[in-house]
């Protein structure tokens, strides 16, 4: 049995990849953060992972922790995701996502026979790079999380070219879900639309409607970064679906779908709380490396994307998908969510 040690277990990729490594009966591992909010929820489902307190900023606690469990495998997607925040928190963001990054690179280092390690590094590092972006693409870093991320990508390439390790960096374009979290623009867009549905809410307040991604589907990424690992030698990939929207196209995509109609009555764009001080405006990434190398590619569509998550969103307010009115479970989880509606979303 492999075993593996996933940091980020808790987030939108470390659950899906938690999944994924189980059902190849992986023994699987998982970083957890001591958070006076319990956040377990994508995760609480999925029995048999062994979760170990640590934290990345915490180099003592995440040395120990590879040293008990001697992992075949490492997947390091632990880190201060949210690329707006990421101007508000530098520090805790460089220190998460940089310097924990090299604390789990050091760790591994010092095993007797150091794990494979996979990067999550991120298309946000190509920053003012016009697209389409590619393994050979220059990084011009717009944000201080794109930044870090140069960081972890960089360390991790020297930790293989200097130390021989077996360590890849996954390059991957956005890729979003039914689990992505609600402070990013796809998902902040389809609870939303679940909430108006519902008589929750009737302003969608947002930042830049113009800016252009590349959006997958999370659950595909995971089995990316797995693949990564068992390719016969370590190497850089880009992970992507090739093809980008704008914001703005998300938004009327969802709308429509959701039946509600022109969706210029619900959102107000540009709310200076949702800009950002430097914008990446377009990712688009070419996959051919890992279609060609690795044998993946993706099958969800854009539209695809935009029905899963508004399908799977309108439930949790208690909206049948298309159909009309609230249900009665619906009423009754409807002040949790009211309260919940309150925090700011970036
Ligand atoms: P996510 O949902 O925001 O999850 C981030 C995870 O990192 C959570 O488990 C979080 O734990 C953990 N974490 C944050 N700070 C930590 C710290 N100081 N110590 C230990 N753990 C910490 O992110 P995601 O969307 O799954 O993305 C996974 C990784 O891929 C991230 O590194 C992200 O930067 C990168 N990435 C994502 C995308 C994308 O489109 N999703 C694209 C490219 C790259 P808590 O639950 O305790 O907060
Ligand atoms: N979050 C958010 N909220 N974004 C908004 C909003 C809003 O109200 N309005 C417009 N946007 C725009 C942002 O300005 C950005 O151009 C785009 O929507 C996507 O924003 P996010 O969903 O927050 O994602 P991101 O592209 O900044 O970062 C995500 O993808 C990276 C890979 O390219 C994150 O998952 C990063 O962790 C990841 O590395």
């Amino acid at each position: 049995m492999k075993k593996a040690f996933v940091t980020g277990i808790t987030g939108q990729d470390g659950s899906f990849l938690a999944e994924l490594l189980l059902s190849k009966e992986y023994e699987v591992h998982g970083l957890m953060r001591r958070t006076s909010t319990f956040n377990r929820h994508r995760i609480h489902h999925v029995e048999n992972i062994i979760t170990h307190y640590g934290d990345l900023a915490d180099a003592s606690s995440i040395w120990k922790i590879v040293h008990e469990i001697k992992p075949d495998e490492v997947y390091h997607l632990g880190a201060q995701s949210n690329v707006n925040i990421s101007f508000d928190m530098p520090g805790f963001t460089s220190q998460t996502n940089a310097l924990g990054t090299l604390s789990l690179l050091e760790a591994i280092k010092g095993l007797e026979h150091p794990a494979k390690f996979y990067m999550a590094a991120s298309s946000e590092m190509f920053g003012g790079t016009p697209p389409p972006q590619n393994e050979q693409s220059i990084f011009r870093p717009r944000s201080v999380y794109a930044i870090s991320k140069v960081f972890g990508f960089d360390a991790t390439r020297l930790y293989r070219e200097a130390y021989n390790m077996f360590a890849s960096n996954g390059i991957l374009f956005n890729h979003e879900s039914e689990r992505r979290g609600e402070n990013f623009v796809t998902r902040k867009i389809t609870l939303g639309i679940a909430k108006i549905k519902a008589g929750l809410m009737n302003k969608l307040y947002m930042g830049n409607l113009d800016a252009e991604r590349d959006w997958g589907y999370a659950p595909e990424y995971v089995e990316a970064m797995w693949k990564m690992l068992q390719h016969d030698k370590p190497d850089d990939f880009v992970i992507a679906t090739g093809t980008s929207h704008s914001v703005k196209e998300f938004v009327q995509e969802a709308f429509a779908y959701a039946g509600l109609g022109d969706w210029k009555s619900y959102v107000v764009d540009n709310d200076p709380r949702f800009l950002r001080p430097t914008e990446v405006d377009a990712l688009t990434g070419d996959p051919s490396k890992a279609k060609k190398e690795l044998g993946w590619e993706p099958k969800v569509t854009f539209k695809d994307l935009v029905k899963i998550m508004v399908d799977l969103d309108m439930p949790r307010f208690g909206i049948t998908p298309h159909g009309e009115g609230i249900t009665l479970l619906g009423k009754r989880f409807q002040n949790h969510f009211w309260n919940h509606d309150l925090a700011r979303y970036d």
